[in-house]
């Protein structure tokens, strides 16, 4: 924190090498060392300055997914970091508490740069999570939980495509927090795992093999009304969620990606990952654990809005070649939206194949999925939604600015090869 109480952070990405085990020493991208980035944190109200510095030898960005703040300060690919340069954005932090994560967004380049290892958490607190009795002792009881897939080509990162998958870079490995086969020594009866999934275009439902049911008490952008309990988690990439797991002394649980029933026809069953089960982190809980005190019933009340007050609406249709029929063009802004209102977006996926929908600088509720009630898992706040062919979803978005015709901000499928290959849209606040 510096003298006019702003909370400064110093990136660099570099080039380095990861042994990821014996033998796997690759070439690998990070923040600050060589593989992935440091967790950072504020707390709302905060002022936050970030000094990037591009050691890499191509030109990058950083973006910070979930956060609400002025465009020039989105690290989209407007914002580009040239080799050597530096770049350092500024905000305030306005929002709820939130598990947000960071990442290049260089067009035609995402999957790449993020699969090099570029990737950190961002999380937020505030009032209320500071005072809700949730595990909160970082490390301890409230873990960091990023989940990539990989593949090893003897020594060396895969990062192929396979021809048939269409959805993009699959591996046959996952990793937690840059580490193959990870497992974690916990002592807490309660355990919150802040999951995500930065992996470029593997979908996960996360469980676990004893059917336990868990809470889930956050999504992307932050706290649900009340704790909801389930057994399954899905998540496509970007997207993240918060659970809280209860522990029984002496066990190991296996966190495991379990295969999807709603992912998909066959084909993608079979080739874009649907069918596939991972072990993804094994919890080793101790003879003896701390008491935690019981979940509070409510966790508060959500900001996004309900949609009532929306004066208009806008639809997306989903394909491959982009979005609405036009391929990104960084030179276009193809949407245009008043700072201070309320819009309802309805996005649809009838393209075959999975798509997700990822929108910048908002928290969006889910009004409808396919017309009905959204489950408890999209009830949350989110800025990133899963749709497997055939959906249809229904979004409410409020645009509280600044206004900044000349900067758009970015709406796209997360599945980085996706975007990569023209699946996003850009969007102004006047
Ligand atoms: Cu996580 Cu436009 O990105
Ligand atoms: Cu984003
Ligand atoms: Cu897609």
């Amino acid at each position: 924190v510096d003298k006019d109480g702003t909370r400064v952070f110093d990136l660099r990405m570099r080039a380095g090498e990861t042994e990821f085990e014996d033998g796997l020493r690759t070439p690998t991208w990070g923040f600050n060392g060589s593989y992935l980035g440091p967790t950072l944190r504020a707390a709302r109200g905060e002022k936050v300055r970030v000094r990037i510095e591009n050691g890499l030898d191509e030109a990058s960005s950083v973006h910070w997914h979930g956060m609400h703040l002025p465009a020039r300060m989105d690290g989209g690919p407007h914002q580009m970091i040239e080799p050597g340069g530096t770049w350092t954005p500024h905000w305030t932090v306005d929002q709820p508490a939130a598990t947000l994560w960071y990442h290049p967004h260089p067009h035609g380049a995402t999957e790449r740069h993020v699969r090099r290892g570029l990737a950190g958490m961002f999380i937020l607190d505030d009032d209320r999570s500071e005072e809700l009795a949730l595990p909160k002792r970082y490390g301890v009881d409230d873990l960091p939980v990023i989940v990539q897939d990989m593949r090893f080509d003897g020594a060396r990162l895969d990062g192929e495509r396979r021809i048939m998958q269409n959805v993009g870079f699959l591996g046959d490995r996952t990793m937690v927090n840059g580490t193959l086969r990870p497992y974690r020594d916990v002592a807490d009866e309660l355990i919150r795992l802040r999951l995500l999934n930065a992996s470029t275009a593997r979908t996960y439902a996360f469980g676990f093999p004893d059917g336990r049911s868990f809470s889930l008490t956050a999504t992307d952008g932050g706290l649900l009304e009340r704790p909801a309990p389930m057994d399954r988690v899905q998540l496509s990439p970007g997207e993240r969620a918060e659970i809280v797991v209860r522990m029984r002394a002496g066990e190991r649980v296996m966190l495991r990606s379990f295969p999807q029933d709603n992912y998909g026809d066959g084909w993608q069953r079979r080739f874009g990952g649907g069918d596939d089960s991972f072990d993804v982190l094994e919890l080793r809980a101790a003879g003896e654990l701390r008491p935690s005190p019981d979940l509070p019933a409510a966790l508060g009340e959500l900001e996004t809005p309900d949609g009532t007050d929306a004066v208009r609406g806008r639809h997306f249709d989903l394909k491959r070649s982009g979005v609405n029929g036009r391929a990104m063009d960084l030179g276009r802004v193809d949407e245009t939206v008043t700072r201070g209102t309320t819009e309802v977006w309805t996005v649809r996926n009838g393209n075959g194949m999975p798509h997700n929908f990822h929108v910048h600088d908002v928290q969006f509720r889910v009004l409808e999925v396919n017309g009905e009630i959204p489950p408890a898992a999209l009830r949350g706040p989110k800025d990133t939604v899963f749709l497997p062919n055939g959906t249809t979803m229904r979004l409410a978005l409020r645009f509280s600015g600044p206004a900044d015709p000349a900067t758009p901000y970015m709406y796209h499928c997360h599945l980085l090869y996706h975007e990569d290959e023209g699946m996003m849209g850009q969007f102004v606040v006047v």
